[in-house]
């Protein structure tokens, strides 16, 4: 099994430190831990730091895998036009693995994770000419075609339908649970994180605020902290937890900190 700690990380921007000292518990594998936090919380820079395209102190200490076994999916993905979506996942394949010789394991893995994400019919569609979601659902195809040990998904739902949605998230818990992966992803939807994610990492203002059980974590008092949100975390009639929103409160500003 892999394991993920942070231990007093710093990230920064230049000069601008946004995170001072992160730490957090083991994060275990074979399940999907959440991050969440309000907008410019410091979700995808704590992302960056983990990957290592931010520099700082401290030690982000990954056990059971290497630091080359990690995958991170950025928000806004930039992909290449000229590719179709076979080629463009191929081409993610192909980076980590040097070389162009495909041998029939490879294509394998290619269709497998095309139709596992249901999106095989478009396999030979220029990525120009998909919708906002196609492409979401073709970047977590790239993401998880070498079957990496860690995966860092930066709001990975974000454009997608209500069917979908359901969809990825169950096949990213798949996933971990196949492979013992260490799977983290920031989400903003938290009926989605109580129903998919058994842990959660809380962020405000470039500090962990919480990181435990996700309904340990996501009480409402940490809901209202977060989000400016007042909510009620109820069990629905089939016994599982959800949250109902009730009210904003007022002044919940943005804040340029630090
Ligand atoms: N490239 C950058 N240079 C300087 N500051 C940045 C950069 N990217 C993000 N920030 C700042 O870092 C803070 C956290 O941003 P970010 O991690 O993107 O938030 P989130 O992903 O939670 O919405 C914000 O104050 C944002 O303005
Ligand atoms: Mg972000």
């Amino acid at each position: 099994m892999v394991t993920l700690q942070l231990r007093k990380v710093e990230a920064r921007y230049g000069r601008r430190i946004i995170y001072a000292e992160a730490s957090t518990p083991e994060i275990a594998g074979g399940h999907l831990t959440a991050l969440v936090g309000a907008n410019a919380a410091g979700k995808s820079t704590l992302f960056r730091r983990i990957a290592g395209q931010l520099a700082g102190k401290g030690e982000v200490c990954i056990a059971g895998a290497e630091p080359g076994d990690l995958r991170y999916m950025p928000q806004d993905t930039g992909m290449s036009a000229a590719l179709t979506v076979y080629e463009s996942v191929v081409l993610a394949l192909k980076q980590r693995q040097g070389g162009w010789r495909m041998g029939a394991e490879e294509l394998d893995a290619v269709d497998k994770i095309l139709s596992g994400l249901k999106i095989g019919a478009l396999s030979d569609r220029h990525l120009a000419e998909l919708s906002g979601g196609q492409r979401q659902l073709v970047s977590i195809a790239q993401t998880l075609v070498t079957r990496p040990r860690i995966v860092l998904m930066d709001e990975p739902t974000a454009a997608l339908d209500l069917y979908r949605q359901y969809e990825v998230l169950e096949h990213l818990r798949a996933y971990a649970a196949d492979t013992g992966a260490v799977v983290i992803l920031a989400l903003y939807d938290l009926n989605q994180v109580m129903r998919a994610c058994t842990m959660t990492i809380a962020v405000a203002e470039g500090r962990i605020v919480a990181a435990g059980p996700t309904l340990e974590t996501l009480r409402p008092e940490m809901i209202r902290k977060l989000y400016g949100i007042e909510a009620r975390v109820e069990t629905c009639s089939r016994g599982c937890p959800m949250m109902v929103v009730d009210r904003a409160v007022e002044d919940h500003e943005m804040s340029g900190y630090r």
